[in-house]
């Protein structure tokens, strides 16, 4: 199944949408994207995905981060949906959903992204789309990816810190260890010299002593996040 690789530049598709007719890049602009794929509307598992989503959407936003999500499923029933997710978010029936869902009923988009589980099948045997999520740079390149199948529902707090990380990084030569959040130390990334780690962050390094007597678990504060609108991430 065809599928994207990390630094491979995410098609500029246009798709049927809940916002109207969208293309990729131009509906992401200078932003962040998080584009993620669900199996199928009016499904428990996914309404709860989407509820957080909603939820969390306003986190996003201020990391200059646009959701979109998508299903194999028609525009008439993403329309629908919405109200079920915004009422089992106890969120007012009158607002709008923050964000929009592609309606993929042709399946183009799930088959060229490689967003299909084959394990997964509708009451007529056709595949449904994964739990797949492509966090997508300002530069329209693929930064992370996740894959999980349809019985295993997302974590959209660990989404929102995984683009903290990308965020970061994408602006400091630094690297975030396990269980990483926004404010802890992070790591210097073995391929900086222990000379040009002292200049390069002047707040100081950390070296842990090891067994084995190398110096490469080093740490540093975390430098102060750059503004996540800059266009370079
Ligand atoms: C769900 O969202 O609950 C779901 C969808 C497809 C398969 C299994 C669970």
């Amino acid at each position: 199944m065809p599928g994207m690789l990390l630094g491979d530049i995410v098609p500029n598709f246009e798709a049927d949408s809940t916002f109207g007719r969208l293309k990729l890049h131009d509906f992401l602009g200078d932003s962040w994207g998080v584009l993620f794929s669900h199996p199928r509307d009016f499904t428990p598992v996914c309404t709860t995905e989407l509820g957080r989503a909603a939820q969390l959407s306003p986190e996003f936003s201020r990391r200059n981060v646009k959701l979109i999500a998508l299903s194999v499923d028609s525009l008439e029933d993403h329309h629908s949906w919405s109200k079920d997710i915004m009422a089992y978010n106890n969120m007012d029936a009158g607002s709008e959903f923050p964000f929009p869902i592609i309606a993929d009923d042709r399946r183009h988009l799930v088959e060229m992204l490689g967003m299909l589980d084959p394990e997964e099948k509708d009451q007529t045997g056709m595949p449904l789309s994964a739990r797949c999520v492509f966090v997508i740079g300002p530069d329209k390149k693929l930064k992370l990816s996740i894959l999980y199948p349809a019985t295993t529902g997302r974590n959209f707090d660990e989404i929102l810190r995984v683009v903290d990380s990308l965020q970061l990084t994408a602006h400091n030569r630094v690297a975030t260890p396990v269980d990483w959040r926004p404010g802890d130390s992070v790591m210097v990334p073995p391929s900086i010299p222990e000379q040009e780690a002292m200049t390069l962050f002047p707040a100081g390094v950390y070296t842990k002593d090891l067994p084995s007597g190398k110096k490469y678990l080093r740490y540093t504060p975390q430098p102060n996040p750059i503004s996540s609108d800059c266009t370079d991430g």
